[in-house]
């Protein structure tokens, strides 16, 4: 039987499931989530569940909180081939998820695991997308959520959602920095709020299955995706570990993490093999991913060096220049999203990257997340078309 255990991946300890503290006692590290004698069967459940004995073996199907998450679309379109240069890309659109983000992937199994553990309350800070997923999930629990969020730094649309699903919103004079420290301070003097952000690992856990599905469906050379607190990173890798020492796979696909230019605090610490992460007071148009203090970055790094990945930082105009493309071919993201897919374009014309590889660029959040930049248009009068 698959047993599971918050484990250390920095000195070793071990604890209890039921405990409600996700940090090593003895050596500060963020737990992950172990399950020991894992297999690679699949459940009859739907979308994130389906991977349940690689996720939470242990929970009992009727504690789960779910919306049908997960099983999102791959898309290939010429047009994107066109403009990253890489014949076979796909874009996988978690942007379908209930909330419109991929947050909902690991906010299903974090609520869950909270009712399990008798939670009324939820807490997280967010740059938008976690609080809608936090404040979405919890409400359909029946339990109430305190969202911290820089009111000012995030998208109208996001607030908008936290606030109509009903979250206690706690305005932050500051960034998402700002809120993550006063998160952590909130954590340590109460103890009545359940931890919502990816400092949790069981969202770590629900978000690996993005990497699952890819992998049932193809055998991609390289996977890129936005990063920011690096929840997703430490995802990937850890579902590729999984798939690779069950020997469900021979390839491991290289990871590419992608940075707004004025927020990689990651690309630096890799590119520079810093001992720790420097914080940076980030800047860019892409807020989701406006993080100069990421959380999870030796989780993240643990991923980079699994998967002999890649960290590669772009510009605001990189960013918008994608975005438009990918909304021009009709599948559409918002724009941190984009970060994925400019990446790649950038990565290719430095020749790290070549026509032929396969590559699967993720789409983390739906076109209608952040309008505040609407695209310029010409507006035709009726006369016109007469
Ligand atoms: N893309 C989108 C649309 C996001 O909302 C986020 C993170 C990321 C990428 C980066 O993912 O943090 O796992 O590296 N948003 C968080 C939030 C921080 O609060 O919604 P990451």
């Amino acid at each position: 039987m698959t047993y599971s255990v918050l484990k250390c991946f920095a000195c070793g300890s071990e604890y209890n499931i039921n405990r409600n503290k996700y940090t090593c006692d003895k050596c500060g590290n963020i737990l992950d989530v172990f399950h020991y004698d894992m297999e690679y069967t699949t459940t009859k459940l739907k979308g994130v569940w389906k991977y349940k004995n690689l996720i939470h073996p242990s929970i009992s199907n009727e504690k789960i909180i779910t919306k049908g998450e997960g099983n999102t679309n791959l898309y290939n379109s010429s047009r994107i081939s066109k403009y990253s240069g890489i014949n076979n890309i796909y874009l996988k659109h978690e942007g379908e998820n209930p909330t419109g983000s991929f947050k909902d992937r690991g906010m299903t199994v974090a609520v869950s695991e909270g009712m399990r553990l008798n939670f009324k309350k939820t807490l997280c800070a967010s740059t938008g997308n976690t609080s809608a997923a936090a404040a979405s999930y919890s409400a359909f629990a029946g339990i109430e959520s305190y969202v911290m969020i820089p009111g000012k730094n995030i998208s109208a649309n996001k607030l908008f959602q936290a606030i109509a699903y009903g979250a206690n919103i706690v305005d932050i004079d500051g960034d998402f920095d700002t809120a993550m420290a006063d998160i952590k301070k909130t954590i340590e003097k109460r103890n009545d709020f359940y931890l919502l952000n990816s400092l949790n690992p069981w969202r770590i856990e629900g978000q690996k299955t993005i990497i699952y599905e890819i992998m049932e469906k193809l055998k991609p050379d390289f996977i890129s995706f936005p990063a920011g607190n690096l929840g997703n990173t430490s995802a990937f890798g850890k579902a590729l570990m999984d798939l690779k020492s069950l020997g469900v796979i021979n390839e491991v696909p290289r990871l590419i993490a992608i940075q707004a230019e004025g927020a990689a605090p990651f690309y630096e610490y890799i590119k520079e093999k810093l001992e720790n992460i420097i914080p940076v007071k980030a800047e860019t148009i892409a807020t989701a991913i406006k993080i100069g203090n990421p959380v999870n970055f030796k989780k993240a790094k643990r991923s980079i060096e699994f998967t002999n990945g890649i960290v590669e930082k772009v510009s605001d105009d990189q960013i918008l220049e994608a975005k438009r493309e990918i909304d021009r071919s009709g599948i559409g993201c918002e724009p941190a999203s984009a970060a994925a897919v400019a990446g790649v374009k950038k990565l290719r014309e430095s020749g790290i990257l070549d026509r032929g590889d396969t590559v699967v660029s993720i789409l983390t959040g739906n076109i209608l997340k952040d309008v505040s930049i609407i695209p310029e248009y010409k507006s035709l009068k009726i006369s016109d078309i007469l």
